[in-house]
């Protein structure tokens, strides 16, 4: 397949797990993908990666930028453009978790979860969105099995997730004269640095952990992710909009 042939897309948390599995993807159907992360060391590797990879037919570049920090996110945003000249599809994968008990999570940690994984991917459509009216493009955005069902220590990521499902439908139907459409996709448990090793708050209940993290066989790699990721942002997925696709082996049927 080279459905990205001639295709300007931006990938969030391209650095590692989904964001760069999704960065290759894109890249092996003949993208040129700029990855944005804010690990400097990490993202060149992945870039080197991706551009030596036998399956690579498009092309990837780096873009230090804090989605965290508007103004990095103004800067990577319009580097692109200069770089590039367009954008046909933008994948906010980049997020944060901390596991956390409620009574214990303190309002830095719930302002820094809201401001990456909401207010960051905000932005970033923000930003970019102009850019993607211009090619009648595409948004997909990173949400979380946590929004849609009670997953304990979470409160801050769940709400942080429940809000970009929200957002996405929203910019699906504002922007949907102008030809854009916009999309999320809900994983559970993914097999990335993420989820492989959580830091469980004290005292943490196994049984509600078994809640979050489905022991027998649900984890699934990156790459399956990807797959998804990479359809939302093509045009065979042009027809789909405002639509939230679970990606959890039917975990929450
Ligand atoms: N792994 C899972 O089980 C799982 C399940 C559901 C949803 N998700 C979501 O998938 C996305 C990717 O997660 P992952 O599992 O690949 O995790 P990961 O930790 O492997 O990758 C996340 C990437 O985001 C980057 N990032 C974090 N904060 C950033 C910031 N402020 N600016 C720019 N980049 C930033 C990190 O540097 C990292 O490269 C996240 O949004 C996560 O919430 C993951």
């Amino acid at each position: 397949m080279d459905r990205f042939t001639n295709k300007v897309v931006i990938v969030t948390g391209a650095a590692s797990g989904i964001g760069k599995a999704s960065a290759l993807r894109i890249a092996a159907e003949g993208g040129t993908v700029a990855c944005l992360d804010v690990q400097e060391k990490a993202l060149h590797d992945a870039v080197k990666e991706i551009n030596a990879h036998s399956a690579t037919t498009g092309s990837a570049s780096t873009y230090l930028c804090d989605i965290g920090n508007p103004q990095a996110i103004t800067d990577a945003v319009a580097a692109v453009i200069k770089d590039h000249k367009k954008l046909n599809a933008l994948c906010n994968i980049a997020g944060i978790l901390k596991l956390q008990n409620t009574l214990e999570a303190s309002l830095e940690d719930w302002n820094q979860i809201i401001a990456v994984n909401l207010t960051g991917t905000f932005l970033m459509c923000q930003t970019a969105l102009p850019h993607l009216i211009n090619t009648k493009g595409s948004i997909v955005n990173m949400g979380s099995t946590a929004a849609l069902g009670g997953h304990a220590w979470t409160a801050a990521y769940a709400a942080s997730k429940g809000g970009v499902l929200s957002m996405t439908k929203t910019f699906s139907i504002e922007f949907c004269k102008q030809g854009i459409n916009a999309n999320s996709l809900s994983p559970a448990s993914v097999d990335t640095p993420m989820s492989s090793h959580p830091k469980l708050p004290e005292g943490a209940d196994y049984d509600l952990l078994k809640k979050i993290l489905p022991l027998h066989g649900l984890v699934r790699p990156a790459s399956d992710v990807a797959s998804l990721v990479a359809f939302l942002a093509s045009e065979d997925a042009v027809h789909i909009n405002g639509v939230d696709v679970r990606i959890d082996g039917g975990l929450m049927t």
